[in-house]
């Protein structure tokens, strides 16, 4: 899916995206990092300002999630605890290395040094009424004293390191790697740099939590800049993912409603049923064209384009033709658009402004911009003609509201505008996200037999061959879910995530953030914590079944595998996208034994903004005999 080189993590993510470079600095919030008068700030000392000695009772969160905190609280607590096992800062790492000494006190080095020698490093010290960086939640400390510690205790990744890193040792492509190194080398913490900017890097389950649980009303991801840039030059509204505050809530309000909960997505069923209808005969078309008769040389190609089918069939009620022989050509216009914005935009994001006019890397950018906001406005033009047509017709009652966008353009809660900003957004979110889940999923129950025959065995126990399935039936689908979650842990569509802590400080692993501070949340390496899952590297669906795995008294912690993001400003397509991958992969599997084609081998993950196969998946698709 989109794309987001996100030049606030001082890394590629989706979200972070294209983003960061007008966001404000890391520091910048609280320029003196003073401390505040007030009942939250009084006593703390502020991490990157003068770091003053202070002692806190850890605040009450204001989280605005606390119902949902609570009941996960015991999951929480109990995963936190098994984290916080796993080694914090790697011994070799002086836990106070780095403190300015003009800013403790004799007394207090001397206490400090005594400390680290009579309990031998880091970890005990921080045992002595410090935490471990990768400690529970502030309410796991119930009232108990604790003291912040510095900034300068946290490993840094300069930024001549970071660019030496992407761009000499090949890390644009692989910036999900770049997280296993970083976390092997400092652990679950690090501070990277991008030009003036620092980003605080987070790769453990219990502190993506503590930023998560922690975001206000209105959670900022970054600043999306080149993406704001574009719509700024063109005069369009900002969309979800681009626009921040209440703006963003008033837009959210709007679009949450018949996309964001299960029942509201089972309306779409039928309409992703007539694309799987059509998707199913293009796949015996090609099929029939291999050499072998069952092949399909690249199936994520094949992917691509039904997720596009389905999802503008869902947002726009319009058909593409992205499953025909011959594909219109303004939708494969549409389609190479993507590429080219997605393409252009590592070097839209990196290279600094003075480049644009002398290298083609803008304006390829934009114009891959132009073309998807172009597609999407004719769409929403049609739509509109179609309602005004009703209107006439039928007086103020005339329109009959059908799909989303009708839905949108006549609850009177969006403006065209508005919604001509935001569409192109989900259409985006909408596509690479769903398709390349889909070719992973394929990918390892190919190389899975067994599971792939439970999975069979499931489907056609609930919905039998010739039966179409529908949203209902999914609730007794355990395994299809559980093969989805794994393949979602294995290769989270969004790698790299971000958030910005605006309205206040922010206590994270025992460290004071001040207001703006940007946390990079690293997914990709926290889904592979074996801390938290078992041979992580190994595709186990099981593992998400209740009594089933081998070690299912492990207890996996709520934030180990998060593929939809959390809280409000969690994914808008999750149920859409859920149903779609059910309902297409339930049909499959009703109807074909799937293997790897010969030449496929093993794929390794490319971070092409979501992670996508390092080369074509071929897959034999064998007719079951009924
Ligand atoms: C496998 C499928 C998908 C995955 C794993 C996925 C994942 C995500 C994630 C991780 C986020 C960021 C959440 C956060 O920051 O907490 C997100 C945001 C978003 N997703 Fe999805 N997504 C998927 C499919 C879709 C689909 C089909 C749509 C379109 C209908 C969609 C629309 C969006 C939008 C609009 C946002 C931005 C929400 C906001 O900022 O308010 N996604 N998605």
């Amino acid at each position: 899916m989109f794309l987001a080189l996100g030049k606030a993590s001082g890394s590629c993510s989706l979200w972070g995206h294209v983003g960061v470079t007008g966001a404000p600095a890391l520091w910048a919030g609280d320029p003196a990092g003073q401390a505040r008068p007030g009942p939250v700030s009084r006593g703390r000392a502020s991490l990157f300002g003068k770091p003053r000695r202070t002692w806190l009772h850890p605040p009450r969160s204001s989280d605005p999630a606390k119902s949902s905190r609570e009941s996960a609280g015991g999951r929480a607590r109990e995963s936190a605890a098994a984290a916080a096992r796993a080694p914090g800062l790697p011994p070799s790492q002086p836990v106070l290395a780095g403190l300015p000494s003009r800013r403790v006190s004799p007394r207090e080095r001397r206490l400090r040094v005594s400390a680290r020698s009579r309990s031998g490093g880091a970890e005990k010290w921080a045992g002595a009424g410090h935490r471990p960086l990768n400690s529970p939640l502030p309410s796991c400390l119930g009232r108990r004293r604790v003291r912040l510690r510095s900034s300068a205790e946290i490993p840094s990744v300069g930024p001549l390191r970071f660019l030496f890193q992407v761009f000499v040792r090949g890390y644009a492509l692989q910036m999900h790697q770049l997280q296993v190194l970083n976390k092997a080398k400092y652990g679950p913490m690090w501070i990277s740099h991008l030009g003036p900017k620092k980003h605080v890097n987070l790769a453990s389950a219990p502190l993506l939590e503590q930023v998560m649980r922690q975001e206000g009303k209105y959670p900022v991801r970054n600043d999306m800049e080149q993406w704001k840039e574009h719509r700024d030059q063109h005069g369009l509204a900002y969309g979800p993912f681009t626009t921040e505050g209440q703006h963003w809530y008033r837009l959210r309000h709007a679009l949450n409603q018949r996309l964001l909960k299960p029942a509201e997505a089972a309306l779409y069923a039928d309409a992703l049923n007539e694309v799987i209808d059509d998707f199913m005969t293009r796949l015996d078309q090609l099929r029939a064209e291999s050499a072998t008769g069952d092949e399909v040389p690249n199936v994520a190609h094949l992917f691509y384009y039904f997720a596009l089918e389905a999802i503008s069939y869902i947002l726009f009620e319009k058909r593409i033709g992205c499953l025909e022989r011959s594909i219109p050509e303004d939708t494969v216009a549409f389609v190479r658009s993507v590429g080219l914005m997605f393409q252009n935009s590592i070097y839209a994001t990196f290279l600094p402004k003075w480049t644009r006019s002398l290298l083609p890397f803008w304006k390829n950018y934009l114009d891959g911009w132009n073309v998807i906001f172009s597609f999407g406005k004719k769409l929403i033009d049609e739509k509109l003609k179609e309602v005004e047509a009703q209107l006439q017709a039928g007086g103020p009652d005339g329109a009959q509201v059908s799909g989303y966008l009708h839905f949108l353009l006549t609850s009177g809660q969006l403006s065209p505008r508005d919604t001509m900003g935001s569409l192109p957004e989900l259409l985006m979110a909408g596509v690479d996200t769903t398709s390349n889940t889909l070719t992973w999923a394929l990918y390892h129950l190919s190389k899975n037999p067994e599971i792939q025959a439970a999975l069979h065995e499931e489907v056609v126990g609930v919905v039998p061959a010739g039966q179409v399935p529908q949203h209902k039936d999914f609730a007794h689908m355990p395994l299809l879910k559980a093969v989805l979650k794994e393949t979602l842990r294995l290769y989270p569509v969004v790698p790299i995530n971000s958030r910005v802590i605006m309205e206040k400080e922010i206590e994270v692993g025992g460290f004071l953030f001040p207001k703006n501070t940007q946390f990079v949340l690293c997914h990709y390496v926290v889904s592979r914590d074996p801390s938290i899952f078992s041979e992580p590297e190994s595709f186990q669906p099981y593992r998400w079944l209740k009594n089933s795995q081998p070690d299912a008294h492990r207890i996996q912690h709520p934030f180990g595998s998060v593929p939809f993001g959390y809280g409000v400003r969690a994914c808008l397509g999750r149920r859409i996208a859920e149903l779609e991958m059910q309902l297409l992969l339930a049909r499959l599997l009703q109807q074909y034994e799937v293997v790897l084609a010969p030449g496929t081998g093993e794929l390794k993950s490319v971070a092409r903004i979501v992670l996508v196969p390092n080369k074509k998946v071929g897959l034999r698709f064998l007719k079951r005999q009924h």
